[in-house]
């Protein structure tokens, strides 16, 4: 980050700049005497006078405001100028500048005290990707939208969401948990309001379980100070020590009305597993098999399977955790094993999402390199779409 007087050196610049940079999107000043044809309404120049006067607004003040605005803890000395009783205003022109010059560099920069910023919500893209990217998994397209988007729009919840995606490898469970993230972070991944754990990579050592608890807790209340909305992801949750459930209990419980302000307003808790997975391909086989469509399947088939089951398991810790038995968990969500036509689509994405040409041979002939059980059936792939891209590689030499 620049600091002292080269950062005002670098905004100086910035304003004189003719391209300068704005937000996308935002009302541009010099729009309307844009008119074709006449000789005096070239945009540049327009453009250029607008800046040179908004730079002219540029002084120790306006300088001070806008470091305020984007480095708010850093402005204190100057903070009683800035309130004090003779108060001062900006021309109206140089406040505009400020605040698409604010809102610019806070596209790229984390700038904002908890994070807000780059939280995006992007409920469209994440119905376009849920719709179009994802295949199969008609309940998984309704639910997660409608809980993810319900919770996120209530003002102030009362407790975590807590969603358990259950499914055979290669179904889409981490598709999905992807896809949360890219839509709801403009940062995906890098974002500080997100954090992933993958049980054997995180927590390998039973041994270590104390230590790996005190971890947890601090990433957990590091982050949710951090921002008010966080996300969590869990893959392998059905590997998890259940010493490291036990400690995420609290976190998933109803909160009391004074716990408001500790924690971040918006919390989700992604578990994903493939814990009775066969369960809901048991179910999914036999609706079919009684001549059902994959697309009337409902809930109410899977749902009662699945908690019952999960709370039976007994070699396993999620299923014995608090966060099962005591209903913490708000919605197990079923990723129904693929059939062969979705693994054709997913062979038809790596193409596309490659750039790469494709012949509808081709996508059989990978398709048809999958393994489909059960036995008699062979109705579902036993990998589902996993490393589909890395085989395409084979039909590109
Ligand atoms: C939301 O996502 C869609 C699809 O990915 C994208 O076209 C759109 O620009 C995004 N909207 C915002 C506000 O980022």
């Amino acid at each position: 980050m620049l600091r002292g007087p080269w950062r005002q050196l670098w905004l100086f610049f910035l304003l004189l700049l003719p391209g300068a940079p704005e937000p996308r999107g935002a009302s541009r000043p010099w729009e309307g005497t844009d008119e074709p044809g006449s000789a005096w309404a070239w945009p540049g120049f327009q453009r250029l006078q607008e800046q040179l006067r908004a730079a002219g607004a540029l002084s120790k003040r306006y300088w001070t405001l806008f470091s305020c605005q984007v480095w708010p803890d850093d402005c204190d000395e100057d903070e009683e100028a800035a309130t004090g009783p003779l108060g001062w205003r900006l021309p109206l022109l140089g406040q505009r500048y400020l605040d698409l010059l604010t809102t610019w560099y806070c596209s790229f920069k984390d700038c904002c005290p908890r994070g807000d910023c780059r939280i995006s919500n992007n409920f469209t893209g994440l119905e376009w990707d849920l719709n179009v990217r994802l295949h199969g998994q008609h309940l998984v397209q309704q639910l997660v939208l409608r809980t993810v988007r319900g919770y996120l729009e209530t003002p102030q919840p009362e407790k975590a969401l807590a969603l358990s995606f259950h499914g055979w490898s290669g179904t889409g469970k981490n598709f999905v948990a992807r896809m949360l993230v890219e839509n709801l972070y403009r940062d995906g991944l890098m974002s500080d309001c997100v954090r992933m754990f993958i049980a054997t990579f995180h927590f390998p050592h039973p041994k270590y379980v104390d230590l790996y608890k005190e971890q947890l807790m601090s990433q957990i209340r590091e982050t949710q100070q951090l921002c008010h909305q966080t996300l969590f992801i869990f893959d392998e949750a059905e590997k998890l020590h259940p010493g490291l459930l036990e400690v995420l209990g609290p976190h998933l419980e109803r909160r009391a009305p004074e716990g408001h302000r500790a924690e971040s307003p918006w919390t989700i808790f992604l578990f994903l597993s493939n814990l009775r997975g066969d369960i809901i391909n048991e179910v999914v086989l036999k609706l079919l098999k009684a001549g059902w469509s994959r697309e009337e399947i409902t809930m109410e088939h899977l749902e009662p399977h699945l908690q019952a089951e999960i709370v039976e398991t007994i070699d396993n810790g999620f299923g014995h955790s608090r966060l099962v038995k005591e209903n913490l968990i708000d919605y197990f969500i079923p990723f129904l094993p693929l059939e062969y036509r979705h693994v054709r689509l997913c062979a038809r994405d790596a193409f596309l999402s490659q750039e790469l040409l494709y012949k509808e041979e081709t996508l059989d002939e990978i398709a048809q390199m999958m393994v489909y059980v059960p036995k008699e059936e062979q109705l579902f792939s036993s990998q589902g779409c996993k490393s589909i891209s890395q085989r395409i590689n084979y039909f590109l030499s």
